[in-house]
């Protein structure tokens, strides 16, 4: 279960860099969240106190990484950044915990990867401020316990449903980022035309919006290649003609999905009988890893309502069928942008 994350996304991710926002008042969408963060953020600041350990979850690409630097921002503390699986040993733990300074942030990503004894470390860490060290083995064995600076640790994870109650409780403040409504997203794309110095109509940003899966980075993705489209046909300007017509050659279909998208319903209806079907024997028949669908293909699906999860499989739904069945390239007007 504990592979590497989709190589594609961790690219994407490095892209993404400049694109980011750095303030809350900058971050478009996930409202309520950073509504709440808001409150969180500024009470600490009253307090003079650290934030409580915050952890954040939801599907690859809706912003973990990016609200967890604003949190350090806005707070004016600094960011130690790392993840679960690069801390192998106890001891990696204890040397970024002994190494923070008071009121900085830990950003632990794919936190649900920390191994068992690592874990076991963070629970007084966090509750207490406080390291228990085993020194010495057998009968002579003992703990001792070092004080911490205070710090706020900032966890993210795509998969919320595989932390243990210990860990998972002593997070005080728990946020799970949704898929982004398409106007917040075609607000996302304005912003970031303007910091890639593109020249995009708003219709053409609103139809990539629409199309990018609810999710800002594939929205990013979409307007750099969307972009390159433009640049090589030697007229920089990006309209709504343009965008249609490299989106297509990108193979992302009328409703945003993509290849892989296609391919895992078209094996899941035509290959499985539409269900039900376990997720193993679907990524091997797609020869994807599992993760992967479980991570990045399965949640927009099932938001979508393409899927079901049911005790015996995935389950294809009669939407899915009909958007098999309908010309996969099929065009709708701007106008679909605000009933998603
Ligand atoms: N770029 C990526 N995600 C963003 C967001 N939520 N707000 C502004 N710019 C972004």
């Amino acid at each position: 279960m504990n592979r590497a994350p989709n190589p594609h996304a961790a690219k994407d991710e490095v892209l993404e860099e400049g694109l980011r926002p750095s303030r809350l008042t900058d971050y478009i969408g996930q409202d309520e969240v950073t509504g709440r963060l808001q409150v969180y953020l500024e009470a600490a600041r009253r307090r003079h106190q650290a934030l409580d350990h915050v952890l954040l979850y939801g599907p690859p690409g809706l912003g973990k990484t990016t609200l967890s630097q604003i949190i350090a921002r806005e707070l004016g503390a600094e960011i130690r950044v790392t993840s679960g699986p690069a801390i192998e040993r106890q001891g990696d733990l204890a040397g970024l915990l002994t190494n923070l300074v008071a009121g900085q942030v830990l950003f632990i990503d794919e936190i649900h990867r920390l191994n068992r004894s690592v874990e076991e470390l963070l629970y007084a860490a966090m509750e207490d401020f406080a390291l228990d060290l085993v020194i010495d083995r057998g009968p002579a064995a003992r703990s001792i316990r070092m004080p911490l600076p205070n710090f706020t640790l900032v966890g993210a994870t795509t998969r919320a449903g595989l932390l243990t109650a210990p860990l998972l409780t002593r997070f005080g403040i728990q946020e799970r980022l949704e898929f982004y409504k398409a106007a917040d997203l075609a607000r996302i794309l304005e912003r970031s035309a303007r910091i890639l110095g593109l020249r995009a109509d708003g219709e053409a940003l609103i139809e990539i919006a629409r199309r990018s899966r609810g999710n800002p980075r594939i929205a990013n993705r979409l307007l750099r290649r969307v972009g390159d489209y433009a640049v090589v046909s030697g007229d920089e300007s990006l309209g709504l003609a343009r965008a249609r017509t490299a989106l297509a050659s990108l193979g992302v279909d009328d409703l945003g999905l993509d290849s892989l998208d296609r391919a895992y319903l078209t094996s899941l209806v035509e290959k499985f009988g539409g269900g039900p079907v376990g997720v193993e024997t679907l990524a091997a028949a797609l020869s994807e890893e599992r993760d992967t669908l479980e991570e990045i293909v399965e949640p927009f699906l099932l938001q979508q309502g393409f899927i079901e999860r049911t005790p015996r499989g995935r389950v294809a739904t009669a939407s899915s069928r009909a958007h098999l069945d309908s010309p996969s390239l099929r065009r709708t007007e701007p106008r679909t942008l605000f009933s998603r």
